[in-house]
């Protein structure tokens, strides 16, 4: 009976909402359908970018969930549902809050979308996708994780500013997890395909580097009562779009590495092709020893995560 695409999104906070209205203003799918605790308010805002879809001729149509039971079906569901980052509060606070509600919110996925890929956005970023990927059994090309792609247009935008120039044109690159040691990589970055390295000198692609590390930060600073949510959701339209139209394009994604780049057992930022089926192929980029030391740092800041949730006994609760 359903023919059109469906996509879920958990969380109808600001990120998850934003993530609606762009893939609806998109037409990227037929449907979008919201789950939130607060069902009032996630009508309010379904009903509004249904007629937004409806002033742009999209027709994409946006539904609430009131329960995970009514979840069904879906192609992709994107997880936002979590507590926000708080001035202070590290993405790590948030750990043990968060996994929970990943845990119940997977469990509901696997049982009534069980074909649906996974796209998470909560925080701790790399933990919360391995909870997602233990908790649902899926395969791991159908769990992946947003931040490379909102990490590395952080460092564009920053290179851009710096430059004064290039907007548009600019290539950074940005692997490992979605903390404050990810691994962004001045020499796989260009503008119009040149090397940064050309353009600016040591000390500002230094500053460029500092800066992208701390991009999330800078934002809650500013906002005070929550974090980033523009181009978080823009990433994860981008992802949930490369997976509706099976592009197989490449795009830094968070994964579950098994032997890739020497790691196993561990979720971390890397080039992933996604299509139809997820992440397709996770590609392996030759690092040099400066950028391995880095890309070890940020999967043992990960690995710490993953044994926090193990000595908290949270993979063997029923
Ligand atoms: C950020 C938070 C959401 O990077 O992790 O903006």
């Amino acid at each position: 009976m359903n023919q059109g695409k469906r996509v879920g999104i958990v969380g109808a906070g600001n990120v998850g909402a934003t993530v609606a209205y762009s893939l609806a203003m998109l037409g990227s799918c037929h449907e979008i359908i919201l789950r939130d605790n607060k069902i009032e308010v996630a009508k309010g805002k379904a009903l509004d970018m249904s007629q937004a879809a409806a002033a742009v001729r999209s027709h994409t149509v946006v539904s609430v969930a009131e329960s995970m039971e009514e979840l069904t079906d879906c192609d992709v569901v994107v997880v936002t549902a979590g507590s926000p980052r708080l001035p202070g509060m590290s993405r790590d606070d948030l750990l043990m809050i968060n996994a929970n509600i990943t845990k119940e919110v997977v469990s509901g996925i696997a049982k009534y979308s069980p074909n649906a890929i996974i796209i998470m956005v909560s925080n701790p970023l790399d933990a919360m996708t391995y909870v997602a990927l233990k908790e649902s059994g899926f395969d791991r090309s159908r769990v992946l994780g947003m931040a490379g792609i909102l990490d590395s247009s952080r460092m564009a935008a920053f290179i851009q500013e710096k430059l004064g120039y290039g907007g548009g044109q600019i290539r950074a690159s940005v692997m490992g997890g979605h903390g404050d040691d990810m691994v962004p990589l001045p020499r796989y970055s260009t503008v119009a395909g040149v090397p940064l390295s050309d353009l600016l000198s040591e000390d500002e692609i230094d500053e460029i580097v500092d800066r992208t590390r701390h991009g999330g930060a800078e934002i809650v600073g500013y906002l005070k009562t929550g974090s980033a949510y523009y181009a978080p959701a823009k990433s994860t339209a981008i992802m949930v779009e490369a997976i509706l139209k099976d592009t197989k394009q490449i795009h830094p994604c968070a994964v579950y590495l098994e032997g890739e780049y020497g790691y196993d057992d561990v979720v971390s930022g890397v080039p992933v092709m996604i299509g139809a089926n997820g992440a397709e192929k996770i590609i392996e980029v030759t690092l040099n020893d400066k950028e391995k030391e880095m890309f070890a740092r940020s999967c043992n800041s990960v690995q710490t995560l993953i044994d926090t949730l193990n000595e908290n006994k949270f993979f063997e609760e029923a």
